[in-house]
This record gives structure tokens, sequence and C-alpha cells, in this order.
């Protein structure tokens, strides 16, 4: 019985991936990052003690498990190796259990000035990226111009390359964003510092997966950022620079998509966003600020605050979908808790008229759209750590029958969590038992 799964958010992401992901982990082998790098952080609760992930998969602290970083995942190894180091003070040892691929793009010091000047000079129109060089390194690999970690094996063309990219780079910082250029010896002397550290996890990472598939092993295919910030499918310019949807699980590791069995999809009982871009649903007023203050919105990457909107069925629908989603996890319940009522957005107009997103939707003019909403009663009782779908009040399995019921009636809602640690989950049945995998 094989029970791969990808795990991947349906929104803007930071819909609680990690928690799952980690809380899922005890039944796998492998946990796989295919795209992305450390503009996600993935938080993980276990007995009150929290540790948040940027680049290193979310299974790491089960000890049997195997993480791996497939050849879709831009790699900055100074911020890899903070990690490592992070990991290490809290006893969480790696040993042989960190796989990269060779193939990962490296993001280097000036992806990084890049991605900040750019942002500087966008002004008010900025994207609101992390910072972190995700988009200049990707463009780099999209160029064939950018280092990858296979080039590490031969430092002399590597200080070659890096020579002509810190070049063209410079020209650009110091030119036109009229910003400081990065040091070429600098970067080159981290890189040799930490090269050696980062070679001895380095492994063909198609060919694991194959021999995992072969023998039997189960995998978790991790997502990061969602299916909104997709750099095809979402809410473009206002994206990564990745493909967050399923695709990304292909091309970013090598398996083949007959070996997926289930994608689960991750969804925030409400919505939240990050950095710019259009949000149909969002709450500038006091619920916003509620939902805010009690969800803990603040990123854990850049420590921004993020923005808070009731919970989207139309883009929900959407992204199951883009995903080809087997069923859903909703997440957060417990931040409703005291609302009195809740509303969800279930279409949309422009102009008064009403949208037949399935037909059009309205990408180019998410900013304008106007929600239709309905609105549920709330259930004002506490849902914090509840783990037994029986314990939860009636609105609030009322809520979740009425999403399921808008997706079709044949996407249920599997796995509700209830609260940031591991254990306040509710698993439906046996998930894996009920859907046959
Ligand atoms: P990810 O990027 O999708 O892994 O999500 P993040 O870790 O960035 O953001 C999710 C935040 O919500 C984290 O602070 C989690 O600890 C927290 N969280 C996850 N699930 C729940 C839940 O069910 N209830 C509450 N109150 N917090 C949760
Ligand atoms: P996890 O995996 C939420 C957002 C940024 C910005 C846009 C582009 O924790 O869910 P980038 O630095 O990727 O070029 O920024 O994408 N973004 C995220 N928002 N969660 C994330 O990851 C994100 N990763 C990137 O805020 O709007
Ligand atoms: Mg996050």
């Amino acid at each position: 019985m094989n029970k791969n799964i990808v795990i991947l958010g349906t929104q803007w992401g930071d819909e609680g991936k990690g928690k799952i992901v980690d809380y899922l982990t005890e039944m796998y082998n492998y946990v796989v990052r295919y795209q992305g790098g450390h503009n996600a952080g993935h938080t993980l609760v276990v007995n009150k003690k929290k540790i948040v992930l940027h680049l290193i998969p979310s299974g790491i602290l089960h000890n049997h498990v195997i993480c791996v970083l497939g050849n879709g995942v831009v790699i900055s190894i100074i911020d890899l190796i903070k990690e490592i180091d992070m990991l290490s003070q809290l006893g969480i040892k790696l040993d042989k259990r960190l796989i990269i691929s060779s193939h990962c793009p490296m993001i280097l010091q000036y992806h990084v000035q890049i991605d900040l000047a750019r942002e500087l000079a966008l002004g008010k129109d900025c994207i609101g990226t992390t910072g972190r060089g995700i988009g200049p390194a990707y463009e780099d690999k999209v160029s064939r111009l950018g280092l990858k970690i296979f080039d590490l094996y031969n430092m002399e063309l590597f200080a070659k390359k890096l020579k002509r990219n810190v070049d063209y780079y410079n020209f650009q910082l110091v030119n036109y964003y009229k910003s400081s250029p990065v040091d070429y010896n600098n970067i080159l002397t981290e890189v040799l510092k930490y090269r050696d550290c980062i070679l001895e996890k380095v492994d063909d990472v198609p060919m694991l997966l194959q021999d995992a598939f072969c023998n039997k092993k189960h995998v978790i295919f991790e997502g990061a950022q969602g299916s909104l910030l997709d750099l095809d499918h979402g809410t473009f310019p206002y994206v990564t620079s990745s493909n967050s949807t399923i695709g990304g699980v292909f091309t970013g590791s090598g398996a083949h998509m007959k070996h997926i069995n289930f994608v689960l999809g991750v969804v925030k009982s409400y919505c939240t966003r990050v950095g710019s871009g259009p949000f149909p649903t969002e709450l500038k007023d006091d619920i916003g600020l509620h939902l805010c203050i009690k969800g803990k919105e603040i990123g854990s990457t850049t420590g921004r605050k993020r923005r808070t909107g009731w919970l989207d069925l139309v883009l929900l629908y959407r992204s199951i979908v883009l995903n080809s989603i087997s069923s859903l996890c909703l997440t957060k319940l417990d931040v409703l808790d005291e609302l009195p009522e809740i509303k969800v957005c279930i279409a949309y107009k422009i102009n008064n008229v009403l949208v037949d997103n399935k037909k059009f939707f309205p990408f180019s003019n998410l900013e304008n759209v106007q929600p239709v909403y309905i609105t549920l009663p709330g259930w004002k009782k506490s849902t914090k750590g509840v783990t037994c779908l029986h314990d939860l009040p009636l609105e609030a399995k009322k809520y979740i029958s009425y999403i399921e019921e808008y997706c079709g009636g044949n996407i249920l809602v599997d796995i509700i969590s209830t609260g940031p640690d591991r254990c306040e989950t509710i698993v439906l049945d046996d998930l894996f038992k009920k859907k046959n995998i």
C-alpha cells in the first residue's frame, strides 16, 4: 500500500503546512521539499516548544525520517548552514538525514541585493518579497547563467562563473539601481567555507526517490508558499518565482506522477496574505485585527504583519481544481472561536454583476471584485486543542460541512487543526484507510 502524499497550500501561504507535515511524518520515511527556498517559514510546535524551519523539510523532528531538498529548491548555503546549526543547538542531529540535490540552484549575495534594490525602486508598486533573493535566483536558472550545487565540485570553474555573474550584477546594482556592489572575494570565501559540509549531503534525488518507491517507502512532498502565489497560476505579478501548485512536485524532485497517491490541500479557516497584491476578502476593520491578534498572524520569515480576511471559497475551489486536490486539511479553526458570525465568500461581482468564475476568472481585475458573502453562525465556544470531531460545537461542524458542499461534496475536510501544537489535531476516520491508499 503506497501512501505517497503531496501537502500543499491552497491560499497565499502560511496555511499551517509545516504543522501538518510534522504531524503526518510519523507514518512516513521521506519528506521532500520541491520548490521555493528560505522565503518559506514553517512553524512546528511540539510540547509547547516552537521551531521555525525555512529550508529544512518539516519532518526533521522525527529521527527515522530522511529529509530531501529536491532540484526545484533554491538554496542559500549560508542560510542552510544557519538552520542546521539552529537544529543542532536544540539537540536535533541531522547526521545523514538531510539530502541535497546536486541540481539545486544557489542563491548568492547578489540575488539578495538585486531583490532588495528592485523592491526599493518599485516603491509603492513593490511585490513585498521576503528579500531573500528568490526571484533573481530562479531567473538565473532560466537564463542558464546561475550556479548550481554541482558547480561546487569544480571550484576553478565555479570561481570563473562567479566572477562573470558578480560583474554582471554589480553593473546593474551600481549603474541602474545606484546601490552598493557585492564583493566577489567575500562570496567566494564564504562558499569555500561551507562547501564540504554541503557536498557531503549531496545525492542524486530522482534515483534516491526511485529506490524509495521500489522499496515501498512512504514519501511526503512538502509544498512551500501557496497556490495563489504560484508563478504561473497565482495572482501575478504578486507571486513568488516558483510553481507552488502540483506541477512543481514533478519538475522540482524528479518523481513521477504515478507515484503520487494523494494531494492534501491545506486551507486556513480564514485568509491571510503577506506582501502586496489583490485580496478580495481582506478585512481592514476590528474583525481583521481580531483574526490577526488571535491567529498570531505575524510572518515567520520576515516578521511582517499578515493581512487578514474571510475565507474565500471562490479561490479555494480554483486551488482544488488546479492541484487536483484529494482532500482538505482545515487549520486554525480555533481562531474563529469568539466570532458571533462568520462570513465566507461564495462568488464575486464586478460592477454589481455576478461573475461566472468558471468561464472567466477575473485575475486581471481581482482588485476590483466585490465579494458576495454568506453569513454562518459562529459557535462562541473554545475549540482549542479539540482532538475529536464529536467535541466540536455544532456550528463549527456546519462551517466545515458548508466548505465541503461548496467544493462539490466529494472533496472532504479530513484533517482539522485546532491549535499550533502537533497534538491539537483532529483526523477524521483513518485518512489512509478510508481513501484506500
Ligand atoms: P506554513 O508556512 O503553512 O507552514 O504556516 P506558518 O507556520 O507560516 O504559519 C502558521 C501559523 O499558525 C504558525 O504560527 C503555526 O504555529 C500556527 N498554527 C498552525 N495551525 C494552527 C491552528 O490550528 N491553530 C492556531 N491557533 N495556530 C495554528
Ligand atoms: P510559506 O511556505 C507567505 C510571498 C511574499 C511576497 C511574494 C514574493 O511559509 O507559506 P518572494 O520572496 O518569494 O519573491 O516573495 O510571496 N511569500 C510568502 N507568503 N508564506 C510564504 O511561504 C511565502 N513565501 C513567499 O510575502 O508577497
Ligand atoms: Mg509560513
